[in-house]
């Protein structure tokens, strides 16, 4: 087979055959297929899309370009969450201890920064010491132990898609439906939990702009699930803006701590709290939302929760004293406050601009493999329906220096839609789709 006749072939609108997708992947990842190839490929797809079929075909491929991970060893029903991505979101800070301080094994392998949206496991690595590299062997032996570990996706697991997400990353090629369920969908099937928990983001700052395609998405990899014997559930939430309070790797780990703490933001909680239902649901451990509520509510104001967070670092090697003393996690040079210049309405913002001025700011990737500030950030105090007063403070930025500091101001500002009158708030769960 021919590289340049699949591309055309896809570039002309055809589906790919099971066997064109099978040597299109195996080439790709043993450098047969070199990245130019791949990323003119991947283009193609963006462009004309793929139906049902190609998109499992490629989703099982890569599944299996790699070693499945057996969780047989651990008992019980093993539950796994996934983010389509989106600005802000730490939620699986929080889902891992709170879900796993219930007795419910959870083994989660988790991405970097992909586009302008922020990657879990460049939010641990905030913890000094943290090892996000442990092997399989140590994962499966700390879920057996304390319920629940976290990992980077190893070199042996869905070796595809982890040189299709650099590659897309860098090449304005994430965002489509097929391409994004394959990548998840492969490495959850990979990752070999019995239950999974997706979350489906929609918005402005998410991959998915509206509502249909989030809704085709979450469709997509509930059937892609359901197929392969996985019990699957999506919940779609909103990303028109950023998720609770801060957006950047340490702000983003300290508002999660403080939410486990109790205190945090509320939003945060309400999207934790209905993806933990579900992982809750699907293992059994709760019978419907509002048992896995007030379960989850229990560990919270017990400590457990916490406790469990302390647990699961101190495992992986991360400094325990950075969950009550803040100023072990990386902070920036500079903190610049950001005020509002007349009495408005807040009535929407350019959420996927918040993350690009975050990783301007230094805390994502420009190109494959760069090194992230995991200092960086911004702390949004304002969401939409709030009242901005004259020279109140609506945000932070932390900067590596006052020039960029001024830069990611102006951007801000410039990303505000404002109004005269009320706006409504967001809503923020929008759906839920099952197998
Ligand atoms: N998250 C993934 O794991 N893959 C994508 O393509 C997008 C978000």
């Amino acid at each position: 087979m021919r590289m340049v006749e699949l591309i055309q072939k896809k570039r002309d609108g055809q589906a790919l055959g099971d066997e064109e997708i099978s040597w299109m992947i195996s080439s790709y990842v043993n450098g047969e297929v070199p990245d130019y190839q791949m990323s003119a490929m991947l283009m193609a797809i963006v462009l004309k899309g793929m139906d049902e079929k190609e998109t499992t075909t490629m989703t099982l491929k890569m599944a299996d370009s790699g070693q499945r991970l057996d969780l047989s060893a651990i008992p019980g029903i093993k539950v796994d969450k996934h983010s389509t991505g989106g600005v802000g979101d730490k939620a699986t800070l929080m889902l891992i201890p709170l879900i796993a301080s219930l007795g419910v094994p959870v083994a989660k392998m988790s991405g970097r920064g992909l586009g302008h949206t922020g990657g879990t496991i460049d939010k641990l690595e905030c913890f000094p010491g943290f090892d996000t590299g442990i092997d399989n062997a140590r994962f499966i032996r700390q879920v057996r132990e304390l319920g629940g570990a976290i990992m980077g996706q190893t070199e042996d697991l869905c070796p595809a898609d982890k040189k299709l997400y650099a590659l897309r990353d860098v090449t304005g090629t994430v965002e489509s439906i097929p391409l994004i369920a394959s990548s998840i969908m492969s490495k959850k099937i990979a990752a070999g939990a019995d239950a999974i928990v997706l979350e489906v983001m929609c918005g402005s700052g998410a991959f998915m702009k509206n509502e249909k395609d989030a809704r085709a998405l979450a469709d997509s990899m509930v059937k892609i699930g359901k197929l392969s014997g996985k019990r699957t559930h999506a919940v779609i939430t909103n990303m028109n803006e950023p998720l609770g309070e801060a957006v950047g790797n340490a702000l983003e780990v300290i508002e999660a701590i403080e939410t486990l703490k109790g205190r945090g933001n509320s939003e945060l909680k309400e999207v934790v709290f209905e993806l933990g239902s579900h992982m809750l649901i699907l293992n059994g451990r709760a019978v419907d939302r509002e048992e896995a509520f007030s379960l989850m509510q229990d560990v919270i104001d017990d400590g457990s929760a916490l406790n469990k967070l302390r647990e699961i670092v101190n495992a992986q090697g991360g400094d325990t004293k950075a969950i009550d003393d803040y100023s072990l996690f990386p902070a920036a040079k500079v903190v610049r406050s950001v005020k509002a210049e007349e009495k408005k309405y807040l009535a929407g913002m350019n959420c996927e601009e918040v993350g690009r001025i975050v990783c301007r700011l230094g805390g994502g990737r420009e190109v494959k493999d760069a090194k992230v500030d995991l200092s960086v950030g911004m702390k949004l105090f304002k969401k939409q329906g709030d009242l901005l007063s004259p020279g109140e403070v609506i945000a932070e930025i932390h900067a590596g220096d006052e020039m960029s500091a001024l830069e990611a101001e102006r951007a801000y500002l410039s990303c505000l839609e404002l109004s005269d009158t009320p706006a409504e708030r967001l809503k923020l769960i929008l759906g839920n789709i099952s197998s």
